[in-house]
């Protein structure tokens, strides 16, 4: 029989995993600990993670593999990080530049 937890109810699914907390833009966050940073955001509908510095339009994750830089927001006040490749740990600050200025541009 299938369940929630999978086809045994063995299976250590989200609802089982050790969760942490995160503040993203001053928000508190929980998730699955250990998950990518991008995977959190954009489980939180949070697309737009940084500004084009040109034109000044929202970019977000899109390579999800740490090639294209689409990704960079600031982690615990270091600005640039590549938020598809770094995994969250509990405790860690968040800035996104959804509704301001890139972060490398500060
Ligand atoms: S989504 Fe491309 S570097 Fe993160």
């Amino acid at each position: 029989m299938t369940t929630a937890q999978g086809r045994t109810g063995r299976h250590a699914g989200p609802s089982r995993a050790p969760q942490t907390e995160i503040v993203v833009d001053g928000d508190p966050v929980r998730a699955v600990d250990g998950i990518s940073l991008a995977a959190v955001l954009v489980g939180e509908r949070r697309w737009s993670l940084r500004r084009n510095p040109v034109g000044g339009d929202p970019r977000g994750p899109f390579c999800g593999m740490g090639v294209c830089f689409e990704c960079e927001v600031t982690v615990d006040g270091r600005p640039g990080v590549r938020a598809c490749i770094t995994r969250i740990y509990a405790g860690m600050r968040v800035e996104t530049a959804a509704e301001g200025e890139a972060p490398h541009d500060r």
